[in-house]
Order: C-alpha cells, then structure tokens, then sequence
C-alpha cells in the first residue's frame, strides 16, 4: 500500500465577494479539496499503519487490510539451550529400543512432523509387543502442554490453596448448574467445572508421571515393569549421559533409572522450543507482523462470534491479561455427545463405552455420573496439521469436525446413524442415561431439529481457513532438530 501524497492545494488569494467563481468561493473549495485529500492521505497512512488508527477505524482497516488494528506484545517462553537433562530426554523419546516390540518410540505416536501428534491419519494408532494391538484413543498433540494445571474441580484452577479432595469437590458439584460459556462473556455464576490434567480424561497431572504410562501400557511400548525398561536404558547409547547427572550408581538402580528417564522426557517436552513455537500466522497477526486473508478474517469472527461459532467459548482466542499466548482451550471437560466409532476395535463389544472423566481408563471419578461423557477441551493450534479428530477418532477432517458442530441439533439424520426402529441414534456413543450430561446450552448446540444451522457451508470453510493460520510456522524444526 503506497501512502497518498499529501499536497495541500496553493491557496488563492484572498479576495472579497462570494459568488460561484469568485476568489471567496475558490478559496473555500480549495479548504473542502484540502480536507479531502487529507482524509485520503490519512487512510493511506492508516492501511499502511494499521496499529496507529483510532478504534472506530478498526474493524474497517481489518476488513481491508486484513491486518490487526490492536497489535499485542506475545510473551513466549524464554528460548534457552536445552539442559544436560533434557537432551537426554530428546534421546528417549525417539528410542524404539525401548518398547517390547523394538519398533515404537514416543515419537512414532506424537510424531516431531506433525506438532507432536499422530504420524499418520488412523483413527487410533497400534502397540503391543508384535505391534498387533489397537490403541482406544488417538494420542493428542503433545505441543502447547506447558501450561496444562493439574486436574481440579472448582470454579476456577488456582483460586483456593485448601486442598480438597477430589471426590468431594465433586460431590458439591453434583446439582449445580452447568454454565455455559460463549466467547468473550465471563458466566455470571462460578460453577464446579473440572478442568486441567493429561490424557483425554485427565488421569495423570504431571508430564513426569504420564511418561510411565505408555511405557508399561500393553497397547503402547508394552515393557513388563520398570525393571525392563531400566534394563533397556542401561545398555542404550546415551547409558553414559546419565552417569555425569545422577552418579554411577543410577545404572545398577533400575527404580532410580527410570525415574530420572521419565523427569528427562518431561525436560525436554518443557524445555524443547518445538513444543511451543508460538509462532503461527495467527500469533503473528495479533502482533501485528501478519495479515490475514479475507476468508481467514472471516473465519476469525465467526470462531469468536457467540452467536455464530462460538468456538472460542471453548478453545480460547485471546491473549491472556498478561499477555500470555492464547492456547485455544480453556482446560476444561466437555460432553459433546459425538458420534460412535464403529470402525473401533473396542467398539465391537456393543456394552463397552468410553465415558472420558467417569471411566473406564480413569476410575477416581465413577461415581460421579455427572462427568460421564466429559473429555478434556484440546487445543486447536496444529489442528489442521492433525489426521484424526476427537476423543474417538470418529473424523478425518475439519470439514467433518465443522459439521458436527453445526448440524448434530438442527439435522442429527446427517450425524448419526439410525437405530434399529429407524430412529435417529443420537448421541449413541454414550449410555442413555448420561445424556443429560451432553452441553446443549453453547452455541453451536442450543438448537432444535430443523433449526437454520448457525454457520452456513461457506462460514464453516472460512472458520477452517483461520484454524489453518494456527500452524506452527516452523513446520521442519519439530521434526529434524531436537530444540
Ligand atoms: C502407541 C502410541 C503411543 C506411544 C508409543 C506413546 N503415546 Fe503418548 N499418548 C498416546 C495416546 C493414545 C494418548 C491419549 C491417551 C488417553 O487419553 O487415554 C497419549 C497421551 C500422551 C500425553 C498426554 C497428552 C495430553 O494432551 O494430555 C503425553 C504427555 C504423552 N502421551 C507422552 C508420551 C511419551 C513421553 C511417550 C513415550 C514414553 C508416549 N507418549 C508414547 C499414544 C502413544
Ligand atoms: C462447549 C465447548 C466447545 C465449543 C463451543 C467448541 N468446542 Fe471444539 N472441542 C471441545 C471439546 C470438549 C472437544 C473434545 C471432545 C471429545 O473429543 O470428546 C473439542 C474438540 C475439537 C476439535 C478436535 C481437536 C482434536 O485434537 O481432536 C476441533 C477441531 C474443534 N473442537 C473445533 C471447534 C470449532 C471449529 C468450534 C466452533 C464451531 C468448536 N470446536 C467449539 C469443546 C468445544
């Protein structure tokens, strides 16, 4: 954009008299010229300067710019060199040798190319010891996890230090209403939400913790105990690394060992740039540095719009207060009532039914009936980068992801199949009685049957263009370096 030139007319003598033609008329024509070409050379300087427009010029420069008029400063996490500890932790999280089957490593799951997430577009990926076992949930991207709380269930993570139990937090939860969120607007009332924690239903809190699980896990690595893994890590290449960090002696104490190998992974997904570039278009654009295209812009008001969208009621948009990147989730657990897998190995049994917080992977919460159904709100960034969708791998695509949202109230024929009296089975991945837990208070889904949809097709593909502004821009640095 070339700014206007700003060439104020040569003023004409002045002179009495006020008729069309005289010097008084002229004189005023030449202010009126003035003006105007001083509102052309101040919109030149504003769509070229975006950020120095005043805010009733905004949303019209983003219309035409597609820049931002209110540019932020994003505070990333410092970049540092990784630690001995977790370059160690690098190592171990690409060695297959440490699965039972010789052939699975942390990475094959959360491949470093694709933000961390599945290698490939399957609906669950395979493990075991002969590489034959079906996993029952797609493995979730492990970028962006930094700032995970642990799991908790209250009105919000870290307002009270009194520590709770869980299962009594739960119980002052039952009954409450359920808020419901839109973009933008707080809920009057706090209400007991779970929020925090890893895995789809939040069983494990730290990064420490977690990595034990898919080592022993049958359908992952598959290793027969602790003591096999250790074996494992004192005859790797990187054996020696462990040695200058924790002592001789750590190689011939298996318990030990393998402690010190799970804090390594957990160092490097905390040190490692690659697991939180924050370095999107989209971060890009609120600093100012990017502009969108108009589909994206689009997209973008649609996503915050809560009367359209409304997605960013769920996966936040918006910096923090303090200036914190927004990581499009708000943390917290959801019943969306998606779709059975059929294609799901589990799934052939017609009574097994994966209810996220209430069971079966996670079974502190059982009792507490409310949560049946809920899964943890992932984030979006690198969502287009992703093959499979949701906690049971039901979609392939964004489109497919949009019109469930869009269409699961108004037109359910064209999201679920039917049952056998030729009734529309909705919500049949979940027990009837957990219904009820299903959020039909958020827009998209407070509507009813033959309802208009709240985005039209072309609204969905321009809310797709902007979740594809949330790719990490680096897309080979994940994969080939180990920062
Ligand atoms: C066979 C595939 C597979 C392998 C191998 C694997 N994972 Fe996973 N990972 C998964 C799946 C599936 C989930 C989700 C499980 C659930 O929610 O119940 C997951 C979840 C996670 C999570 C929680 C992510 C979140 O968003 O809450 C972390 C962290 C993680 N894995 C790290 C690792 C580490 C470290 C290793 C290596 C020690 C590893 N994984 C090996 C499949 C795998
Ligand atoms: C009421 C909260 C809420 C709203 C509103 C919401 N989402 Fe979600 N979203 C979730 C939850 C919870 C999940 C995981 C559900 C599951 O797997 O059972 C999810 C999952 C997703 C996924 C799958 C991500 C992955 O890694 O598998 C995509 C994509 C997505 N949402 C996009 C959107 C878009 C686009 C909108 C707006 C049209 C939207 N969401 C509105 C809560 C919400």
């Amino acid at each position: 954009m070339t700014d206007q030139p700003i060439t104020p007319p040569a003023a004409p003598a002045a002179a009495p008299g006020g008729k069309p033609g005289s010097p008084r008329w002229r004189y005023a024509a030449g202010g009126v010229l003035f003006v105007l070409l001083l509102a052309a050379g101040l919109a030149g300087f504003f769509l070229a300067y975006p950020a120095k427009a005043p805010d009733a010029l905004g949303r019209a420069i983003e219309d035409i710019t597609g820049a931002n008029p209110h540019p932020v400063m994003l505070l990333r996490p410092s970049s540092q060199p990784l630690s001995a500890l977790a370059q160690l932790g690098a190592q171990i999280f690409r060695d297959p040798a440490l699965s039972a089957s010789g052939r699975q490593s942390c990475a094959s799951c959360h491949s470093p190319d694709r933000a961390f997430g599945p290698p490939n577009d399957h609906d669950v990926q395979i493990g075991g010891p002969g590489m034959t076992t079906e996993g029952v949930r797609p493995p979730p991207s492990l970028a962006y996890l930094y700032r995970q709380g642990p799991f908790t269930i209250g009105p919000a993570a870290g307002e009270t230090d009194a520590v709770i139990p869980l299962d009594q937090l739960a119980q002052q939860a039952q009954g409450a209403p359920r808020a419901s969120k839109s973009a933008g607007v707080s809920p009057a009332a706090a209400a007991m939400v779970p929020s925090g924690g890893l895995f789809w239903d939040g069983r494990d809190d730290t990064l420490m913790g977690q990595a034990r699980g898919p080592m022993l896990n049958p359908a992952e690595m598959a290793n027969s105990s602790m003591e096999a893994v250790a074996a494992k890590l004192a005859r790797a290449s990187y054996a020696g690394q462990f040695t200058p960090l924790f002592g001789k002696a750590v190689l011939h104490n298996p318990a030990m060992l393998f402690t010190e190998a799970m804090s390594a992974l957990s160092r490097y997904q905390i040190e490692a740039a690659a697991f939180h570039r924050f370095d999107s278009k989209y971060d890009q654009w609120l600093e100012g540095k990017a502009r969108l295209s108009h589909a994206e812009m689009r997209g973008l008001r649609l996503f915050n719009d809560p009367l359209k969208g409304n997605c960013a009621g769920c996966h936040l948009s918006q910096p923090t207060r303090d200036g914190l990147p927004p990581l499009f989730t708000d943390t917290e657990y959801e019943a969306l009532g998606l779709p059975r897998n059929p294609r799901l190995a589990a799934n052939r049994d017609p009574h097994y039914a994966d209810m996220g917080l209430c069971g079966p992977y996670r079974t502190d919460l059982a009792k507490q009936t409310q949560y049946c159904g809920m899964f943890l709100t992932p984030t979006l960034r690198n969502a287009a980068r992703r093959g499979v969708y949701f906690h049971n791998g039901v979609y392939h695509s964004l489109k497919q992801v949009l019109d469930f949202y869009n269409y699961r109230d108004v037109q359910p024929g064209r999201i679920y199949p039917h049952d056998g009296a030729g009734r529309i089975a909705k919500y049949n991945d979940l027990p009837a009685r957990y219904h009820v837990n299903v959020d039909v208070a958020d827009a998209p889904f407070d509507r009813k049957p033959g309802d208009q949809p709240a985005l039209t097709d072309a609204e969905s593909a321009d809310i797709i263009a902007f979740i594809r502004t949330l790719d990490d821009a680096d897309r080979r640095a994940g994969g080939a370096s180990m920062r």
